[in-house]
Order: structure tokens, then sequence, then C-alpha cells
């Protein structure tokens, strides 16, 4: 059940993100000379933290045990499935069900942040599914690399992140159900976006070739958005 109007609106958002970094980008005063400001990230301030932030967890970890189930508070929160003759939706009636949706977009808006903090991509030993002829991941050692080459599109992935999060709390705020729905399907291309240019880009090209099949077939391109 997509409509076509949360596509354009993700994009805008992405857009709009990226506009913003690319305003933060370019400081009035010269920046201090550190590493990041040299490979065009605006240097981090000091005084918004009471103290320096310490990474435990792999980002690895940190999608499985946080930002992922909490996700599933905004994912679960409307769905939509045809038993054939009828369509049975469920979206959020009680205050405790929009409990569930503040609490996901909370985690969403906050917990990205934590994605700025420098840690592993993975557990020690942890190579992903790198290896073999045809592998599906990136080691994290790749991974790595591509941030370290290009931190500013690390950083606009996760502001995209954060964007659905306030996206959420502003519906949650105005009770907006029908809203909920674009919600959904821009955090599954948040996710998404970033998997496919950090984690598993060789599915992106997989997926052009399967959408280009099913074009071929039946005329349309087919759904191949699978942000969980
Ligand atoms: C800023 C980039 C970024 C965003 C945004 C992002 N992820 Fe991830 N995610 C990653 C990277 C990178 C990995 C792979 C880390 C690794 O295995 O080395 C990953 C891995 C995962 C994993 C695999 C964990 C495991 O144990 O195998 C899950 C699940 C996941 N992400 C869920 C999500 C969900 C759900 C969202 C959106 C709510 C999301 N991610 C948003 C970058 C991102």
């Amino acid at each position: 059940m997509m409509s076509p109007v949360p596509r354009r609106a993700t994009v805008s958002v992405a857009f709009l993100a990226i506009a913003l970094m690319a305003a933060c980008g370019t400081p009035q005063t010269p920046a201090p000379k550190t590493g990041d400001a040299e490979q065009g990230l605006p240097a981090p301030s000091a005084a918004n933290l009471y103290a320096d932030m310490k990474p435990v967890v792999s980002v690895k970890e940190l999608m499985y045990d946080l930002l992922d189930p909490l996700a599933d508070n905004l994912f679960d929160a409307v769905s939509s499935v045809n038993t054939g003759k009828a369509s049975v939706e469920t979206v959020p009636t009680t205050e405790e069900d929009w409990d569930k949706i503040r609490i996901g977009a909370t985690a969403m808006v906050e917990g990205a942040y934590l994605l700025r903090i420098k840690r592993p991509f993975a557990p020690p030993g942890d190579l992903n599914n790198s290896t073999g002829p045809e592998p599906i991941e990136l080691s994290p050692a790749q991974i790595q690399e591509k941030v370290d080459k290009d931190p500013v599109l690390w950083i606009a992935k996760i502001e995209a992140l954060r964007n659905v999060g306030l996206q959420a709390l502003d519906v949650v705020k105005r009770r907006d159900v029908k809203a909920l729905w674009d919600v959904s399907n821009d955090l599954d291309e948040a996710c998404e976006n970033c998997h496919l240019e950090y984690w598993y880009p060789n599915q992106k090209a997989l997926l052009d070739r399967l959408d280009q099949k099913l074009r071929d077939l039946y005329g349309k391109p087919g759904q191949s958005g699978a942000g969980k």
C-alpha cells in the first residue's frame, strides 16, 4: 500500500539534509585546523557537551540492539493486510499506541546521533558476509574506508534518519494517522539508503537488475525496499 507521495517526501527531506549540511560546511570564520575540519566536517564544539562521549558497542550492535528494535515501534504502528476481499488496517487508536510511536520517534532522533561517535563498525573478528567469490556485504574495514573518505556523506545519512524521527514526533503531536504511512515509508528509505551505500552496495546493482527484469516482464518497477 504505497502512495506516490512518500517517495517524493523522502527525496526532499534528504535534499534538505544535504542542503543543510552544505550550509553548515561553510563556516563564516575559519574553523580550527583539525583532521575532520580538513575533511569538510564542521569542527565539533564541546560547548554543548558536559563531557566527551565514548562508544561501547559497534555500529552493528547499535543497529541490532537499539535502533532496529525501536524502529519497529514506528514500522508496526500502521499496517495493512489484504485478506483477498478486504484489507484490514492496523492504526494507532489508544494513548498507549501513540506512546509506543513516540518512544520509537525519540529513539530515532536521539539515537541517530550516537552514530556520530566514531566506533567500530562490527565487533572484533566479525568480517560481515564479506568473504567468498561474490560477497554481499562490505567488510567493516571497507565501510570504515568509505566513511573516512567522505565523512560528510555518513553524517548526511545520519541526518536523514534523524529527520524522519523529527517528522514522526510531529505526527505524534498532531495524532495524524494518515501521515504515519509516510513516516513508515520514509523510515524504510532512510535505513535502506544508508545500508545500500555502506553495508551492501553490491545489492544495489542486484536490485537494479531485478527491477529491470520486472520492468521487462510486467512493465513496472518492483518494490525493492526492505529496511529491516
Ligand atoms: C547512517 C547509516 C545507517 C542508517 C541510517 C541505518 N543503518 Fe543500519 N547499519 C548501518 C551499517 C554501516 C551497518 C553494517 C555494520 C556492519 O555490519 O559492519 C548496519 C547494519 C544494520 C543491521 C544489522 C545488524 C546485525 O546484527 O547484523 C540492522 C538490523 C540494521 N542496520 C537496521 C537498521 C534500521 C532498522 C535502520 C533505520 C531505522 C538503520 N539500520 C539505519 C548503517 C546505517
